[in-house]
């Protein structure tokens, strides 16, 4: 089992989460984040002075999978639509995931995601 992350720009959230929809991903968490990347941010010029904006809203997605199988199915899905080839697009990074237990069924690993 596979624990999904990836932080993208607010506005391709509704076009990653119908995507991740249409593969038909078993469910997902979707927060509001603030982060920088290697850039730091940007500078802005406000009433005249430069002003360094270092946190940008963006959105983090967490999606558990069963199979190395669907971590490539989703890697795919958000890389290819979160995609605008500009700096701040985003990254995507997964880890192993120990368990995970359907509370209403008592279910683990595996068969508590599909
Ligand atoms: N090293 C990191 N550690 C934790 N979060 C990160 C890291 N890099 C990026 N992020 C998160 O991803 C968001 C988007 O990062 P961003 O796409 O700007 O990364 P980048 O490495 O600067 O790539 P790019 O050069 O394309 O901008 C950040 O706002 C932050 O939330
Ligand atoms: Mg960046």
């Amino acid at each position: 089992m596979i624990k999904i992350e990836a932080i993208i720009r607010k506005e391709k959230y509704e076009e990653v989460k119908d995507a991740l929809s249409a593969i038909k991903v078993s469910g997902m968490t979707v927060y509001e984040v603030m982060g920088c990347g290697a850039q730091g941010g940007y500078t802005e010029l406000v009433r005249g002075n430069i002003v360094e904006i270092n946190m940008l809203p963006k959105i983090k997605f967490e999606i558990l999978v069963s199979s190395e199988e669907w971590e490539k199915k989703v890697y795919d899905t958000i890389a290819k639509v979160a995609y605008t080839g500009n700096n701040g697009d985003g990254k995507i990074f997964s880890y192993d995931l120990r368990n995970v237990m359907r509370i209403r069924t008592g279910e683990t690993d595996t068969e508590a995601i599909n």
